[in-house]
Parts: C-alpha cells; sequence; structure tokens
C-alpha cells in the first residue's frame, strides 16, 4: 500500500529510552534517566492525590469539554477559556495545528536544529519542510522570515529550543511578527517557558488579542511533571481555536489528566521547588562542565547541549552501559554532542562522576 506523500520518508520518533528497557537489555539496576527532560522532582504531590480521587470514575468517558481545566487555565493565564484548545501533551496540538491548517503542497518553516516534531507534522500533511540555517546555536527569526513565501502557511519557532535550550527575545520576536503576513500562522512553542525569568522573554500571550495568526503551546509535561499523562495547551484566538476543535479528537484529554492538571497549576510549591531545583543543578553541571574544559550551550530549559572531541552517540553508549541515559544528538546536527537532562543533584553527581570515569579511559 503506498502511503500519502511523504510519510514514507519520516524517521520513527527517537525517544530517551525508558529505564524498563535499559534495565532488560543490559541487566543492570540502579539506572537514571537524563534523556527526556521530564522532571526529577517527580509530579505535584497535590496532583498525585486528585488522580487518587478521581480514579473510581474512570468508568465514565472522561469531560470532552475540558471545561474545568480550561475555567482554570484561562484564569491562570489571564485569557478566555474560548483561548484554548487542550491536547494530549502538546504534540498533540502540533499536530492538530498541522490537520486544520497545513494542505499538500504547503510551505512550512522551521530551523535547523529546531524541536523534531515541527518536520513531523510537515511531513505528516504531504507539505514542504523550508528548513533554515541557524545562526551559531540560535534560531535566525530573520532569515526564517526571508524564506516566507506565497505558499507559506506555518513558521514554527521553539522557545526555547529543544536540544539547544537557546530561546529568542522579545525583540526578534516582536520583528517576526511585524514581516509575517497574515496568511500565515507563527506557533511558538513554550514547552519549557516556565523555568525562564529572564526580562527579555516574550510575553507572547499579550499578542494573542492583537493577532489572529499567533498560536502558543505549552505542557504540563515540563515543570509540572505529568509527563505520563500526557496533556498539554494550545493558546490563540477564538477564532483559530475553534478551528482546531473540529479536528480535536472528542475524548483526547483523559480525565486522570485533566484532574491531575488543575492541581499541579496550583501547586505554587512544587512549580517554585522544580525551578529552584533546575537552577541549582544548572550551576552544578556548568560548573563541572567548566572546570573539565567541556563545550556547552547555555540553556534556559531544564537540559544542557554539551559536546566533545569524539562521537556524542559513543559517550552516550558508555553512559549507558553504566546505567545513566542522556540523549544522542547527531539526528539534529550535532554528532559530537549529547543533551542532557538537569536531574536532581543526586542524580547531576552521578552523571559527572560517570561522564569523568568515561573521559579518563578515552
Ligand atoms: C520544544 C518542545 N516542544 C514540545 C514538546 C512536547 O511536549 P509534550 O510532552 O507536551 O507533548 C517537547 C518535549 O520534549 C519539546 O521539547
Amino acid at each position: 500500500m503506498k502511503p500519502k506523500i511523504g510519510i514514507d520518508e519520516i524517521q520513527p520518533y527517537q525517544g530517551g529510552k525508558p529505564i524498563e528497557e535499559v534495565q532488560r537489555e543490559l541487566g543492570i539496576g540502579n539506572i537514571i534517566k537524563l534523556a527526556s527532560n521530564e522532571n526529577p522532582l517527580g509530579p505535584s504531590p497535590l496532583a498525585v492525590a486528585s488522580m487518587k480521587e478521581a480514579m473510581s470514575d474512570i468508568n465514565l468517558y472522561p469531560d470532552g469539554n475540558i471545561y474545568y481545566l480550561k475555567r482554570d487555565l484561562a484564569v491562570h493565564l489571564g485569557v478566555l477559556p474560548e483561548n484554548l484548545l487542550l491536547g494530549n501533551g502538546s504534540n498533540e496540538v502540533l499536530q492538530i495545528v498541522g490537520e486544520t491548517f497545513i494542505s499538500p503542497n504547503d510551505e512550512v518553516i522551521f530551523s535547523e536544529s529546531a524541536f523534531v516534531v515541527y518536520q513531523l507534522v510537515s511531513k505528516i500533511c504531504s507539505a514542504k519542510s523550508v528548513i533554515v540555517p541557524m545562526l551559531g546555536f540560535d534560531q535566525d527569526l530573520g532569515a526564517m522570515a526571508d524564506a516566507i513565501t506565497d505558499r507559506t502557511k506555518v513558521i514554527f519557532v521553539a522557545n526555547p529550543n529543544n536540544p539547544t535550550g537557546t530561546m529568542v527575545t522579545k525583540n526578534q520576536v516582536e520583528q517576526l511578527i511585524e514581516r509575517v503576513p497574515g496568511h500565515v500562522l507563527i506557533i511558538f512553542d513554550e514547552a519549557y517557558c516556565e523555568y525562564i525569568n529572564r526580562s527579555d522573554y516574550p510575553q507572547t500571550i499579550n499578542y494573542i488579542s492583537e493577532k489572529e495568526n499567533i498560536i502558543i503551546t505549552r505542557t504540563f509535561a515540563k515543570i509540572y511533571g505529568l509527563a505520563g499523562l500526557r496533556i498539554g495547551y494550545g493558546i490563540s484566538s477564538p477564532e483559530i481555536i475553534d478551528l482546531m476543535n473540529r479536528v480535536r479528537q472528542p475524548f483526547n484529554c483523559n480525565t486522570l489528566a485533566q484532574v491531575a492538571a488543575r492541581a499541579a497549576l496550583k501547586d505554587y510549591q512544587h512549580v517554585r521547588e522544580s525551578r529552584e531545583l533546575n537552577e541549582r543543578g544548572k550551576t552544578q553541571l556548568y560548573h563541572f562542565f567548566d572546570e573539565i574544559g567541556l563545550d556547552y550551550v547555555r540553556s534556559e530549559g531544564n537540559f544542557i547541549l554539551v559536546h566533545f572531541d569524539t562521537s556524542g552517540q559513543e559517550i552516550a553508549d558508555q553512559l549507558l552501559q553504566k546505567g545513566v541515559i542522556v540523549r544522542p544528538v547527531a539526528g539534529y546536527g550535532f554528532p559530537n554532542s549529547i543533551r542532557v537532562t538537569i536531574g536532581t543533584a543526586e542524580e547531576n553527581q552521578r552523571f559527572i562522576s560517570t561522564l569523568e570515569g568515561i573521559l579518563q579511559t578515552t
């Protein structure tokens, strides 16, 4: 059977290896995973409690309108429920953007070394991917605007980007918005925004009321610690949300995810502790990299791109043999790098001493 144009070009998504898989394959215990930018603090205890309470109702379908979570999220963000679309992870929202707006032969612009799902969405929609070179480790928004044609439908901007960890500033974003015509949608993927406290990080929600062609995506998988539940969201004009809502599966967000997200949103202590843990871990890892003379990219997220003189895949394989799972990133154009998620102090220390051991023997 011949698939749609583009489908056979798709490389199946390579996620971080689950701990159980490594245990099974290598027969070793005491494994740590610093490979998928998850929250090392665990989920919010309030979220866990809310799920326990909701368990006895899971014979019923979830609320298809996601009423309470949308209501709480709208208050939290200072928007209306009509501005929100919930998804099975923000990845699903990105896919719904594609299914709603991208037709075969449309052009989709994103940066080289940008989060892999933009390419995936473009291919699923049989569109033409227009991949714009980076400026060092930064997305070049000027060059992305230069790449717009009459056929452009969507521009994906990851802010901050995964795996580089770099962000684009308010000024850069405003210049981009100025240059993008109304027939082109700009998607700001802000999966890690809650980790950022820089004053030049754009508050893109402010643009939603002025511009109809902007969609912001965010997630409960990172700072809120709910990656396993798959829940994320999009913020946009009511017109755009209404269109995407027609494409969304009726029960795309399960009951436990809905209650847990509501509880996590209000667990300010968990969010604050997660942010502080991440800052401390970042300093710990930077300090180690500086001391040992390893190059890395300063990150705005909960992960760091680190460079080596040798193959990143080999470094990742050796770490794996010793029970430390990190992510090789050759597929993003960084053959001599790995991406390490910032863990707890103990996990970071384990990564540090394991890597030191490996570097001493190579
Ligand atoms: C930049 C970026 N966007 C989106 C996602 C997807 O997150 P979710 O778990 O909400 O689908 C990730 C996950 O790693 C990411 O790094």
